[in-house]
């Protein structure tokens, strides 16, 4: 048998036949190749343990190795391989995931319809948007309105509403009807001038942003309740209140990206739960099945299902995986685990320890502008004057420094430019917590010094 490759072996051999996502060949040269896993803990190829800060990408919330997850699979996949689940056809996984999420989810959202993942769920509700406002005789209701930072997949209609820029120029010119309008980011929205509450101002930019377009035109506003990639953005108490009223008033449907904020990553089940909101359609997709196999969807109101359900035409959108009953009954096997070991609950009681104890290294840092959170989803801002809260030049470059860095310390995570996101698996010990802000902090140490 041939001895196993080294790191860079791999790497080298993966250079010359991959394109990855995000493909830049500068930042792979000193990539990790992973090839074991264990809890909160990824091994590469050499050997090396590192902490899995993000939970891989958001999504192996129940960390890494669980047996019941493994055995679903196998015994769905036993059973048969695949089966359509075009109409006139389904399976019994499918079935009873989407009953079961009809209990789980939002009271208004009892329908589901499945995906691959969280960019085909954006397309989902895009299209759905449309054919419900269509249905409801405003065909003209077409546009969508989103955020800046937020993210909701790069399908070339998800990479629309996604609002970072840097992934749209190789890609011009977008499809016309997408705008965006500012992240509610405590930290850098000016502080309105009247005295006003900030939340409530950065909800009333939805307003602005509607009346801009026509209220006749827009179908829908999609936003993650905590944005994620874009930086862990946590929205004030009061800004989806206020969104909520927005959208009803001016009939525009409200679309919550759960995609990371999803099966209890922030401290219950559905992060809108924090804010007594619910909105008209929900996508979800990573947590689903902790990023065992890949599975999405979305939930959709009884009011918008009943459009689909009552008209005599078919709703044209297919997926060939929809509803795979292999990934459905990986999904039924999370959401037993995320029940049995009370994974919500971790969230909210180990995230406030891991929020704690940021802020408690990391606050007195000249470089710390921000440290952020809710549940187990954190996020440190790193600038280079905190009272101006200026940033370094993206050419002076603090993702990769930073990246660079926290490898060196045993912690693998990724970075908005000058954001560290974290999001360890929910079940990730307090030791190993205090270990990874412990790493987070020296790898800031090492760019920038005491
Ligand atoms: C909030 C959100 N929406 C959508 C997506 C897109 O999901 P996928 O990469 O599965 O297409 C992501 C991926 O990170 C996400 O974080």
């Amino acid at each position: 048998m041939n001895a196993p490759l080294s790191n860079s072996a791999f790497i080298d051999k993966d250079q010359q036949h991959m394109i990855h996502p995000l493909h830049q060949n500068a930042g792979h040269a000193n990539a990790r190749v992973w090839v074991k896993a264990e809890g909160s803990h990824l091994i590469d190829a050499d050997g090396n343990r590192f902490i899995d800060g993000l939970s891989c990408l958001w999504n192996v919330s129940c960390g890494h190795g669980r047996q019941s997850l493994v055995d679903a699979a196998t015994r769905q996949m036993q059973q048969m391989a695949f089966c359509s689940s075009y109409n006139g056809s389904s399976n019994p996984p499918a079935i009873e995931l989407a009953d079961r999420l009809s209990g789980l989810c939002y009271p208004q959202i009892n329908n589901f319809y499945f995906t691959s993942g969280g960019g085909e769920a954006t397309d989902s509700n895009f299209k759905l948007a449309r054919s419900y406002w269509k249905a409801k005789g405003k065909p003209e209701k077409t546009r969508v309105i989103a955020r800046t930072w937020g993210y909701h997949g790069v399908t070339f209609a998800a990479m629309c509403a996604t609002g970072i820029a840097g992934y749209w120029p190789s890609f011009e010119p977008r499809i016309p009807g997408f705008s965006h309008i500012p992240a509610p980011d405590p930290y850098r929205y000016p502080e309105p001038a009247d005295g006003s509450s900030p939340g409530i101002a950065m909800a009333n930019e939805l307003e602005k942003e509607i009346l801009k377009q026509g209220p006749e035109t827009v179908a829908m506003f999609i936003a993650e309740p905590v944005q994620g990639a874009g930086g862990v953005i946590v929205p004030p108490d009061d800004y989806f209140p206020r969104i909520r009223e927005i959208c009803d008033q001016y009939q525009v449907l409200f679309v919550a990206d759960e995609v990371i904020t999803g099966f209890g990553r922030t401290g219950k089940l559905f992060a809108l739960e924090h804010y007594g909101v619910q909105p008209d359609l929900v996508q979800f997709a990573k947590s689903i099945t902790s990023g065992y196999l890949p599975l999405g969807g979305i939930g959709i109101s009884d009011e918008i299902a009943s459009t689909i359900r009552g008209s005599d035409k078919p709703w044209m959108h297919a997926y060939t995986y929809s509803g795979h009953p292999t990934t459905c009954a990986v999904g039924l096997a999370t959401l037993d685990y995320i029940e049995n070991e009370k994974l919500v609950e971790q969230a909210a009681s180990k995230g406030a320890y891991l929020l704690e104890k940021l802020h408690a290294e990391l606050d007195g840092h000249p470089n710390v502008g921000d440290v952020r959170g809710k549940g187990m989803m954190c996020g440190v801002e790193l600038v280079e004057d905190k009272a101006s809260k200026s940033c370094y030049p993206p050419e002076w470059g603090v993702g990769a420094k930073m990246t660079s860095a926290m490898i060196a310390e045993g912690v693998f995570t990724r970075m908005r430019s000058e954001v560290v996101c974290i999001a360890p698996p929910l079940t990730t010990a307090e030791a190993t917590l205090d270990e990874l802000v412990a790493g987070i902090r020296a790898a800031i140490v090492t760019v920038f010094g005491e």
